[in-house]
């Protein structure tokens, strides 16, 4: 890619895809966007809306494409793949999934090999790890929108509580993207001060019970969607949307994004959302934090859960 300019090429353009692509033309991310999906003519329709609002966003090339568009690509966004079909088990949803990213990394590795791969197809974490490992691209490029997501509904809820603005919480969900994710009550952050910290009584303070129904509500926040109107998009669009600005613009900022762990907090060989800085060489350092004993407990649970699954699908 020549200086200053920057190409997101987005493979998968259902419900998630195609929100993020509108995203990215409200916020003018990028100088070029490149729609790939089996789909041809979705995606074609899809281009031809969202140029139409060009005038009235901000000038960048929309296009319809195939994988060689991935060549030069600084950030290849997947969201590609089957989406959980009612009383379908997970497993049954990741092996169908882990088939789809079998050919579409390989495509993608044929065009492109110093680009980032992003990935957002569930389940997250799992795929993540199957994309490092068709890729063979070293593990600061490839990685999943993790915990962003369920630590801006964690985020929401607590501000909700309290009645402030949610980026005026501090606090983040960790581990997996999914039913065994890690709240960090001991981390959450409010006005300088450790809501843990808050005497009970006071206006600042959370009991176990409003804890319990803010982790549930977080955890469970997919589901209650889903059912209410069958899939989930804005908000991941707008945490994928986050995450490229931070690689674009080199921001630095610190995302949880899942990616592949290496003796962190006793956790080996598996993808989990954590603390990660977030710039233009991807993911540049995985942050260890201050856990609780249960938290660290918690989260090396859920690194478990996971290996389970990837064991049974042979990565
Ligand atoms: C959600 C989907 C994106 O949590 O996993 O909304």
């Amino acid at each position: 890619m020549a200086k200053g300019s920057s190409k997101i090429v987005l493979i998968g353009n259902g419900a998630v895809g195609s929100t993020f692509a509108y995203t990215v033309l409200l916020k003018g991310l990028a100088n070029e966007l490149v729609i790939i999906d089996v789909n041809q003519n979705k995606a074609e329709g899809d281009v031809l809306d969202l140029n139409h609002g060009l005038l009235l966003a901000s000038p960048m090339k929309i296009t319809a494409g195939c994988f060689a568009d991935c060549a030069n690509a600084d950030i290849i966004v997947v969201t590609a793949g089957a989406a959980q079909k009612e009383g379908e088990t997970r497993l049954a949803l990741m092996n169908r999934n882990v088939k789809i990213f079998e050919s579409i990394i390989r495509q993608v590795v044929q065009y492109n090999t110093d680009g980032i791969l992003l990935i957002a197809t569930n389940p997250v974490d799992i795929l993540t790890q199957v994309a490092l490992k068709l890729s063979e691209w070293p593990k600061q490029r490839v990685f999943g929108s993790g915990t962003l997501l369920d630590s801006s509904r964690f985020r929401y809820l607590v501000a909700e509580k309290f009645g402030v603005d949610p980026r005026s919480v501090h606090g983040m969900i960790i581990g997996e993207h999914g039913d065994s994710e890690v709240a960090l009550w001991s981390s959450l952050y409010i006005a300088g001060v450790g809501v843990n910290q808050r005497q009970p009584g006071s206006p600042w303070h959370l009991t176990d019970e409003q804890k319990n129904e803010i982790y549930n509500e977080t955890r469970m926040a997919a589901y209650k969607i889903i059912e209410k109107k069958g899939a989930t998009y804005y908000a991941i669009a707008l945490a994928l949307a986050r995450i490229c600005e931070a690689i674009l613009k080199d921001q630095k900022s610190i995302l949880p994004v899942s990616s592949y762990l290496e003796n962190y907090h006793g956790i080996d060989g598996v993808c989990l959302g954590v603390p990660s800085i977030v710039g233009r060489n991807g993911v540049e350092q995985v942050i260890p934090m201050a856990l609780t004993i249960e938290e660290e407990q918690n989260l090396q649970q859920s690194a478990t859960t996971l290996k389970k699954f990837l064991h049974e699908i042979g990565f």
